[in-house]
């Protein structure tokens, strides 16, 4: 196998997938660890720090605003050098380290501009922007509420949050920005999504679901920063579905993060009678970690109700070809933030799977998927999304004939060690070219 390739061109799994995979850490947790260390001046060490083009652009990020790394394998130590009072950060295709730096960098004295790539420019940045402002922030964005975003810091004041959409990230960016502001900041969001930040800042929820913060509390952000990093559970989703797609297959994975707020995917597949299981092991630095085992076999369509789909919306590409392969109709409801992320998934999702030769409707927000026809191998351009990338490769392991994806180098976002892996696995059926 090359170690430069662009496009992967996969044919039908001819054998199962046996493997037992460790995986890099979790990009989620990643980016946050790293992020917070902007609150302390002590050196912070993270080993299995993630490994995926996301979480070195946050430590590109760190650099530019003065912090001095040291990066060897997948340990990073991050340590204080003078913070800069004007930087221009290139967040590249990492929606978590441009959002959560807004949030930081509000309420820090000094003038920040943040830009992205074509795709992270294209991103809804005001739903970031317009509660930070309510703190007092001064933040400017570029026609259609995009970056790049021109913030000149500021002290901010606590201000509540109620919030009309759930997202980890601007949920995490008003936490943040909250962190530095004088009095509280309390945030609510309408169905709970990722809760690392809340886990890292030691935050437990009111009844009435707010979650608070104030100044107190970077100290304890800069004290649960250090130590490793679990394996990246968005990740080891492509290799469940890859294990539920090819007949005999048997995957273990682990080291991963089993926070409850991640695992819907995981609860989808299992209501629907899949073969999967999640080992609670041990906690580390407030992340629940385990083992998952998961084998082949039959189950039913999939659903996925409005109330679960901030628990699984990374996954739902993957979770999509799955159901193109189970006879009966699959629901995915209430999946329109899939428009905004790093490309218009719903559509990609759509297109790619009827490409192939399945039904799939969108219907307003929701996508409908009627499984059971046999896949057929094509061309797909992921639109460098590198979960779709991922997950139509999953796609080629069972569609007859050759399935090539163009750009699959883009999986190193998130997952740069996952076509070489899959090539390791299905010798036969993988092929990497330039
Ligand atoms: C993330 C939150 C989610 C998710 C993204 C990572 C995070 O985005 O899709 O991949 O780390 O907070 P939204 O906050 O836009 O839902």
């Amino acid at each position: 196998m090359d170690d430069k390739f662009r496009t992967a061109h996969v044919s039908t799994a001819t054998s199962p997938l046996l493997a037992q995979i460790s995986l890099s850490g979790d990009k989620s947790v990643s980016i946050r660890r790293a992020l917070l260390s902007l609150f302390t001046t002590d050196a912070i060490r993270l080993t299995n720090y993630g490994s995926g083009e996301d979480c070195q652009t946050a430590l590109l990020c760190l650099r530019e605003l003065g912090k001095h790394i040291e990066h060897e394998e997948n340990r990073v130590t991050i340590t204080h050098h003078s913070m800069p009072v004007q930087a221009t950060l290139d967040c590249r295709n990492s929606g978590t380290t441009v959002r959560l730096l807004m949030g930081l960098l509000a309420g820090r004295i000094g003038e920040w501009t943040l830009i992205g790539d074509e795709s992270l420019s294209r991103r809804p940045m005001e739903r970031v922007a317009a509660p930070l402002r309510q703190m007092g922030a001064q933040i400017e964005l570029s026609a259609g509420g995009c970056l790049p975003a021109r913030i000149v810091g500021h002290t901010l004041t606590g201000t509540n949050h109620d919030l009309k959409i759930s997202s980890a990230q601007v949920k995490s960016a008003l936490l943040l920005a909250g962190l530095s502001a004088n009095g509280v900041t309390r945030v609510r969001e309408p169905i709970t999504s990722r809760d690392h930040t809340e886990r890292l800042l030691g935050l437990t929820q009111a009844p009435d679901g707010y979650w608070s913060v104030d100044q107190s509390m970077q100290t304890t952000a800069a004290l649960s920063l250090r130590g490793a990093i679990p394996g990246d559970i968005s990740s080891s989703a492509f290799w469940a579905v890859a294990a539920l797609l090819v007949p005999g297959s048997d995957v273990s994975i682990e080291n991963v993060v089993l926070n409850p707020t991640r695992t819907g995917w995981l609860t989808c597949l299992k209501n629907a009678g899949a073969n999967v299981n999640a080992r609670f092991e041990r906690e580390t630095s407030g992340e629940p970690v385990g083992t998952l085992q998961i084998r082949y076999g039959k189950f039913s369509p999939l659903h996925v109700h409005a109330s679960e789909v901030p628990g699984l919306i990374d996954e739902i590409p993957a979770l999509a070809v799955l159901a193109a392969t189970i006879e009966g109709e699959s629901r995915f409801e209430h999946v329109g933030e899939l428009r905004v992320k790093e490309s218009d998934r719903l559509q990609a999702i759509a297109n790619g799977l009827t490409a192939m030769g399945a039904m799939v409707e969108i219907r307003g927000d929701d996508l409908i998927v009627h499984g059971g026809s046999k896949l057929s191998g094509t061309t797909i351009d992921p639109q460098k999304d590198h979960r779709i990338a991922m997950s139509f490769a999953l796609a080629g392991l069972v569609a007859s004939g050759k399935t090539v994806i163009q750009d699959a180098d883009c999986a190193a976002i998130s997952y740069p060690e996952f076509f070489a892996q899959l090539s390791r696995l299905v010798t036969d059926s993988l092929t990497l070219s330039e």
